[in-house]
């Protein structure tokens, strides 16, 4: 059913943010397998029990909300998270591999990042100060984790193999075209 109210709306982006979280829940510990780097590891596998966290903060609301828990299948966190999977899987470089688990794991942090804000924004509109304060909380720590994304990227960015001369100018040409 589509929302007709931005109670309705406000619902539909909970269960859509229920669902991506438990999409990522299943999706981290594949990509914590892949990861060289031990910080990069503590990092993602810190956030995976973070993100347990946030699913069962969105539950609290539903709760409170009088909603049940539903996941509304999240079709934009599917393609984030496949077309990470599909391109750390090709890679034979550690160095490389974990600058791609970063910035597929960054894409994921902003995705949810935009989702949260709006949630947030929604539940104070409805003058839902609990639910909004709830929000908040996750805004704040997938900020703070793509914070730390950033700063790990900083030393594993620059570990990765430039490329040959060649590869350079190839790529430099691809731009220009
Ligand atoms: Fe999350």
């Amino acid at each position: 059913m589509k929302p007709n109210s931005l109670q309705e709306l406000y619902i539909e982006q909970l269960q859509d943010l229920y669902d991506a979280e438990h999409q990522i829940i299943k999706a981290l510990p594949k990509m914590i397998a892949e990861v060289t780097s031990t910080d990069l590891k503590d990092a993602l596998t810190e956030h995976l029990e973070v993100t347990k966290t946030q699913a069962s903060r969105l539950e609290q609301i539903f709760e409170s909300s009088g909603e049940k828990a539903k996941a509304e299948k999240c079709k934009g966190m599917q393609g984030v998270i496949q077309e990470g999977s599909d391109l750390i899987r090709e890679i034979e470089d550690e160095n490389v591999r974990d600058a791609a688990i970063i910035a597929s794991a960054q894409r994921v942090e902003h995705y949810e990042m935009a989702g949260y804000g709006t949630a947030r924004n929604y539940a104070s509109l409805l003058e839902d100060d609990n639910a909004a304060q709830l929000l908040q909380e996750t805004l704040d720590e997938e900020k703070e984790a793509d914070a730390k994304l950033t700063a790990l990227a900083e030393d594993i960015n620059v570990s990765a193999p430039i490329g040959t001369e060649s590869e350079k100018r190839t790529s430099t040409r691809k731009r220009v075209a």
